[in-house]
C-alpha cells in the first residue's frame, strides 16, 4: 500500500513509501482509508517533540485523523462490519492515517455521522474529541458559564465555539479580520480581532479559558478568569497531570512540574487554576459526537483539500501558515 513515512525525525523526514497492508490483530478494524485530516500535531510528530514520551521508532506512518470504509476485522470485533462507514483518531502509539490503510483498535473507532463526507468527516476526530474532553469532561461546561477560546477559526476552536454553544454558555474568541464573520456564524458572540486589540483589556470574569497559543496569550489569559476560573491549556506548557496521563516516569513528571511551574504559580497568584491538556482516543465519544454532527449541532470546517499524493504539499501548507480557516484534507478519491 502507499503511505507517507516518517524515516527519521525532522522537517526533511516525511517521504512516500510502498508498504505492506497493516496485520489486523484481534480487536482491529482494518479500515480502507477514504480521507485524513492534518493537524498541527502532525507536524510536532514528525519533528519528534514528543518522542521521549510517545515511544515510536522511525519508519512509522504519520496522520492522527481517518475516514474510511471498513476492509477486514480481527476474531474478537463485535460491532463492525466490512463495508461499514467509520471515522476515528487512532490512539497515540498506532497512528498511521497517511496511508491507504490502517489497523485500529476497535475501542478507537466509531460509524461515521451519515450526514457528513469522508472528507468532512476526517476533518472531525482528533479536534471535536478535543472539544469534548475539554468542555465535558475536564471543565464541566453548563449553561449561563462564560467561555473564552483562542484561534476561533482553528481547527479546534471552530470546533469549541460550537460545543460551548450547545452546552449553553456565552462563547468569546479571539480571531483576525477576514475571520471574524465565520466566528460568528460558528456562534461566538463576543469576538475580539487579536489583530487590533488586546483580549485581556476587554474581556474580564470568564470560567474558562481555553489557550491554544501559549506564551504572552497564556499569561493574559490567567487575567480574564473569574476568581477559581480554570484556564486550559493546549499547547503548554505541560503539568504533573500530563506526565500521569502518558504513564511516564517520575523523572518526567517532575520535569514537567518544573515546566509549568511558573504559570501555576502566576495563576494561583491570581487566584485562578492552570491545568494542561492533552487529548485521547476514544470511540464511545465519536460515538456521541456523531449524533451532534448529524442533528446539525455542530459542523466541520474545512479549509483546502489536497489529494493523498499530495500529503508533503499540504503538510507545507499548513506549515506556512497558509491555512485561514478550519482543516486541510487530504483525499483517496
Ligand atoms: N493538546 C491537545 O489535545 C490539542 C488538541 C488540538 C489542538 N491542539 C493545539 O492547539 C493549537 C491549535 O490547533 P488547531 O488545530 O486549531 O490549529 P489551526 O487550525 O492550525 O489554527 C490556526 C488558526 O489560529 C489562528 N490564530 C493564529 N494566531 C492567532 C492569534 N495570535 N490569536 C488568535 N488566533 C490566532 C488563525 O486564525 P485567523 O485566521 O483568525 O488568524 C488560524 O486559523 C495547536 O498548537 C495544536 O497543537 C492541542
Amino acid at each position: 500500500m502507499k503511505a507517507f513515512v516518517v524515516d527519521a525525525y525532522g522537517k526533511e523526514g516525511l517521504r512516500a513509501a510502498e508498504l505492506p497492508e497493516p496485520t489486523v490483530g484481534r480487536r482491529d478494524v482494518l479500515v480502507r482509508v477514504r480521507a485524513a485530516s492534518i493537524n498541527p500535531l502532525d507536524t510536532m510528530t514528525r519533528n519528534g517533540e514528543f518522542k521521549r514520551l510517545i515511544k515510536r521508532k522511525p519508519p512509522f506512518v504519520l496522520g492522527h485523523d481517518v475516514a474510511g470504509v471498513v476492509a477486514a476485522v480481527g476474531a474478537g470485533v463485535r460491532d463492525f462490519t466490512v463495508g461499514d462507514e467509520v471515522y476515528a483518531r487512532p490512539r497515540d502509539l498506532r497512528i498511521g492515517t497517511f496511508a491507504e490503510y490502517i489497523a485500529i483498535d476497535q475501542d478507537d473507532v466509531a460509524p461515521k455521522p451519515s450526514s457528513l463526507t469522508f472528507q468532512e468527516a476526517a476533518a472531525v476526530p482528533l479536534v471535536a474529541l478535543a472539544a469534548w474532553q475539554i468542555l465535558v469532561d475536564r471543565a464541566d461546561v453548563h449553561p449561563g458559564q462564560k467561555v473564552l477560546v483562542h484561534a476561533g477559526a482553528g481547527g479546534l476552536g471552530s470546533t469549541v465555539i460550537q460545543l460551548a454553544k450547545h452546552l449553553g454558555a456565552t462563547v468569546a474568541t479571539t480571531s483576525s479580520t477576514p475571520t471574524t464573520a465565520l466566528v460568528t456564524d460558528l456562534g461566538a458572540e463576543v469576538v475580539v480581532d487579536y489583530t487590533e486589540q488586546d483580549f485581556s483589556r476587554d474581556l474580564s470574569d470568564y470560567d474558562l479559558v481555553v489557550d491554544s497559543l501559549g506564551g504572552q496569550n497564556l499569561e493574559k489569559s490567567l487575567t480574564v478568569v473569574r476568581p477559581g476560573g480554570l484556564v486550559i491549556g493546549v499547547a503548554g506548557p505541560p503539568d504533573a497531570g500530563f506526565a500521569e496521563q502518558l504513564g511516564a516516569p517520575s523523572f518526567f513528571r517532575i520535569a514537567m512540574t518544573l515546566l509549568s511551574r511558573k504559570v501555576r504559580k502566576r495563576a494561583q497568584a491570581l487566584g485562578v487554576r492552570y491545568e494542561f491538556f492533552f487529548m485521547q482516543a476514544s470511540g464511545s465519544q465519536l460515538r456521541q459526537l456523531a449524533a451532534l454532527y448529524d442533528s446539525g449541532v455542530l459542523r466541520p470546517v474545512i479549509d483546502k483539500t489536497f489529494s493523498f499524493a499530495q500529503t508533503k504539499q499540504a503538510m507545507e501548507y499548513v506549515e506556512q501558515g497558509g491555512t485561514r480557516a478550519g482543516k486541510v484534507v487530504l483525499t483517496m478519491d
